[in-house]
Order: C-alpha cells, then sequence, then structure tokens
C-alpha cells in the first residue's frame, strides 16, 4: 500500500519494506527464486525495484534479466549485485513491461517473475503484460507473481478497502500515485485466457497471494 511511498525513496525502501513486511521479504523473495531459478535457466524479473527477487534467483545460479521504470530503484539493484559480486549474472535494463515485446524474442525465456508490481497496473496493463508473458515463455516455462490481493469475501473487501483509505490518500498525496490490490479471480481468468496454467495459489495473508503458473 505505501510502496509508491517507498519507491519515490529508493534508498529508503529495502529498509521499509522490511519494516512493512515484519522482516518477511526477504523469505518471500528466497521462496519465488526456488519456484524457477536454476543454473542454465534464464529469468526475467518484471519491476524488479532494488533487486530482491533477481538477486536471489542469481544466488541460485539463474542467469537473470531485471527489468524496471524507475532509474533509482535500478541503481540501488546494481549497487547490491555488485556487493554481492552477481553482477555477472544480472543483467539489469531501465525499460517497462510495455517494452518487453521488442526486447525479447518469442519463447526465449525460461521463466518470470512479478513481486509487488501487478498492482502498480491497470487491469488493461495486467491483460496486456500477461498476454506478453505468454508468449515469452518457453513452453513449461514458469510465471510466479505475489502481490497484494483483495480479500475473497464482499464482506472482508469492503472492510479492508475502508481500512486502507487513509493509507491510500496518504500515498496519493506524497506521489500523486496509488497501487490498487489484484483482484485475484480476475488476475487467474486472465492468465488462465492466455493459457497459462495455474499450479500454486497461496494466500500467504488475507490480503497477500503466491501465483505459480505454467505455459
Ligand atoms: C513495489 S515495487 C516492487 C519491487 C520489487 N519487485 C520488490 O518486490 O521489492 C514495484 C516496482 O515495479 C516497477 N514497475 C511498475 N510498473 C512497471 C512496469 N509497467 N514495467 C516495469 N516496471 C514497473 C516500479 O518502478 C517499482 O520499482
Amino acid at each position: 500500500m505505501y510502496m509508491k511511498v517507498l519507491e519515490a525513496a529508493p534508498e529508503r525502501y529495502d529498509r521499509g519494506m522490511r519494516t512493512l513486511s515484519r522482516g518477511r521479504i526477504d523469505a518471500l523473495y528466497e521462496r519465488m527464486a526456488q519456484f524457477v531459478a536454476r543454473p542454465g535457466r534464464t529469468v526475467l524479473d518484471i519491476g524488479t525495484g532494488t533487486g530482491g527477487v533477481a538477486l536471489a534467483c542469481a544466488r541460485l545460479g539463474a542467469r537473470v534479466i531485471a527489468i524496471d521504470v524507475n532509474a533509482g530503484m535500478l541503481s540501488i539493484a546494481r549497487a547490491r549485485a555488485a556487493e554481492l559480486q552477481l553482477q555477472t549474472n544480472v543483467q539489469f535494463r531501465e525499460i517497462g513491461m510495455a517494452e518487453v515485446e521488442d526486447y525479447l524474442g518469442p519463447a526465449s525465456v525460461d521463466a518470470m517473475t512479478a513481486c509487488l508490481v501487478f498492482s502498480e497496473m491497470s487491469p488493461e496493463m495486467q491483460r496486456y503484460a500477461l498476454k506478453v508473458i505468454a508468449s515469452r515463455l518457453k513452453p513449461g516455462g514458469r510465471l510466479v507473481i505475489a502481490d497484494e490481493g483483495l480479500p475473497e469475501t464482499l464482506w472482508a473487501r469492503w472492510r479492508y478497502r475502508f481500512r486502507r483509505a487513509a493509507a491510500l490518500l496518504i500515498t496519493f498525496l506524497q506521489t500523486l500515485n496509488w497501487t490498487r490490490p489484484i483482484d485475484v479471480r480476475n488476475l487467474e481468468n486472465m492468465c488462465v485466457q492466455q493459457g497459462l496454467g495455474i499450479r500454486i495459489q497461496e494466500r500467504l495473508q488475507p490480503n497477500f497471494t503466491l501465483l505459480v503458473l505454467e505455459c
């Protein structure tokens, strides 16, 4: 929810995320990497931010292409990669999801990851992103999404929206931007329409979902 505020100050992003997630964010990055990263595989990390998932994948021996539209976040990610001596395993590129179609050839990537990125896309952009992802993954390739998602029941959704309203206003006033939790069922339907089958769906918390999909 406060992600946009943290992204506006990339040097504070990692500390902020650890506080917001009560220390659980690094374990999530590792978990996502374990679903996809192996030596010899190429992984595209979409919206890499400060490189949490990308570096976890590189540590497991994958070749990683890590993309983001925020130059400040990428510069922190590059510094972290150098510190961990993983810079040869990760290419950081300042491009957005909209450019992936031109940047990568069809069926050229073994796996993709997107942590806290779909909640920054409009439903139209999500649909487009999934179409491009499905076309750029190799047959049998995996996509792992982890994101803030709306609770399942209508009542819980309204309660969640109500609780979120103040934070949303603060975020908008500070950044003129906001995130919207994904509608998990809608996203799953969009994935299936693009030929991405759901292998794992877990609610890590009532409002946080992990999806593992396969081409
Ligand atoms: C909340 S941060 C998450 C960063 C990282 N994945 C993590 O989990 O720590 C969202 C990131 O996605 C990036 N982003 C948002 N929309 C994007 C798009 N369409 N293409 C590429 N990056 C995008 C933002 O610039 C930001 O760095």
